[in-house]
């Protein structure tokens, strides 16, 4: 198989559904439009939520994406693991109202078959449990026994994120072979080893979930596919992980050579350099869709990630702040496929660089306020950090309460929260008495 690199992979995927009759559309911006069930954009559906439900009209019934997204689900086991991340970018082709099953399955076998060339051998789709229209899809019409294909419950084949279009799903499995595997009996699609990898998910939207569980068939009925482009290029470059395709890992090299460290080579340093080779990639994205640092909503989430990859590249002994120049790699890597990066780059090495200054004034400081606390519990044999304690490393040392309780839990230590959250409430009412 050719080893296409991330962009070009970008780019096959997006001509080859232009050619399909679809619009190509620019990613639309990280931040939610008119959209209050989410605080980034988590898929390429996402922006495209009006044009499914037929509240608005789409430039064209076919349209095809490569989105920037952000999940921060699972934030914590970012660099913890090798499959974690915050920040992808998720290919997408959509019918609104126009063709549905047949051809979606259709085209998903052509352009991973065909296109790509993944050895067709390997490639397994699974079906929801109850569809037999894209099962006989799979079967009779592209020809995949029936033997290999899989027919999953809701949780596995059943797409919805929050509320909004959802519905059935297929998706497809690409078997990475066995030095990727478990290696225990019954390891099969669905494994949750790193074998049999999901690469692609098309979705028969033809559902509208209202947030609480009521669902109403839609009017038309649509398709939202979505494939992870860093996970496709995971399987066509015959790589470990995300941090090891092309466009990422010269990122993470960049990390190494800040730190003068070398991958693989100590666990704990990987966690470091994993987590910082994400979390700048989602940083910059961020910043060039106008997103600042700050203590609520997406912009604490922003802080919070760049105060993790700071506190992270100390951890790796890299000397003063080094975000702003390893921003230059993540823009010198994607803006083949956002050109944006490029354009406001000065605006999002300022921003990283005054934000990296604010932390790195009191971090030091901070952390070892944070030891003293640390002895005085281990004396005490309390494995609680008091909320008013938390509060006071938030509130004078800049340390996103997240940030403590990843710092304390690596000791086994917890916060109480609870009491945080009181402490930061009683400060605002003394900010807010009268002559105060
Ligand atoms: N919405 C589906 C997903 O995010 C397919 O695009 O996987």
């Amino acid at each position: 198989m050719k080893q296409y690199g991330v962009n070009e992979l970008r780019k096959m995927f997006l001509e080859f559904f232009q050619s399909k009759g679809h619009l190509a559309m620019k990613s639309f911006s990280l931040v939610p439009h008119n959209d209050k069930s989410l605080l980034l954009i988590n898929s390429g559906m996402a922006p495209l939520k009006p044009y499914f439900t037929g509240a608005e009209i789409p430039p064209c019934k076919r349209v095809t994406t490569c989105q920037k997204c952000i999940r921060t689900g699972d934030i914590e086991n970012v660099g913890k693991t090798a499959r974690h991340g915050t920040f992808f970018e998720m290919l997408g082709n959509f019918s609104f109202g126009d063709y549905f099953k047949r051809e979606a399955i259709s085209w998903t076998w052509e352009f991973l078959t065909e296109v790509v060339g993944l050895d067709k051998d390997r490639l397994y789709p699974s079906v929801y449990l109850e569809d037999d229209e894209a099962f006989d899809i799979w079967n009779k019409e592209i020809g995949i026994p029936a033997e290999r294909i899989f027919r999953f419950g809701k949780e596995d084949n059943f797409w919805e994120h929050g509320a909004g279009p959802c519905g059935p799903c297929s998706e497809v499995y690409y078997d990475r072979g066995e030095k990727y595997g478990c290696g225990k009996p019954g390891c099969t699609v669905g494994c949750d080893c790193d074998r049999y990898m999901e690469v692609w998910n098309d979705v028969f939207t033809q559902f509208e979930n209202d947030g609480e569980g009521h669902y109403e068939e839609l009017q038309q009925k649509n398709i939202d596919t979505g494939m992870g482009l860093e996970r496709l290029a995971v399987v066509v470059q015959d790589v470990d992980s995300i941090f090891d395709v092309d466009t990422i890992k010269s990122l993470r090299d960049k990390v190494c050579e800040f730190a003068g460290v070398t991958y693989k080579t100590d666990e704990n340093k990987d966690i470091s350099i994993r987590l910082i080779t994400d979390h700048i990639r989602s940083a910059t994205f961020m910043i060039s869709d106008g997103i600042m640092p700050s203590n609520e909503g997406r912009g604490y989430v922003l802080r919070r990630l760049i105060r993790r990859a700071a506190r992270h590249g100390r951890l790796l002994g890299i000397p003063g702040k080094f975000l702003s120049e390893l921003s230059a790699t993540v823009i010198e890597g994607s803006k083949d496929g956002y050109p944006e990066l490029e354009e406001k780059k000065d605006f999002i090495f300022k921003v990283l660089t005054q934000e990296e200054d604010k932390f790195n004034k009191t971090i030091d400081q901070g952390l070892s306020i944070l030891a003293g606390m640390e002895s005085k519990m281990e004396a005490a044999g309390e494995k609680t950090l008091a909320g008013t304690d938390a509060f006071t490393l938030y509130d004078t040392y800049g340390f996103p309460l997240d940030l403590t309780k990843e710092i304390l839990e690596e000791k086994g230590y917890t916060i109480d929260e609870a009491g945080f959250h009181a402490a930061m409430e009683e400060q605002r009412k003394r900010r807010a008495a009268p002559g105060k």
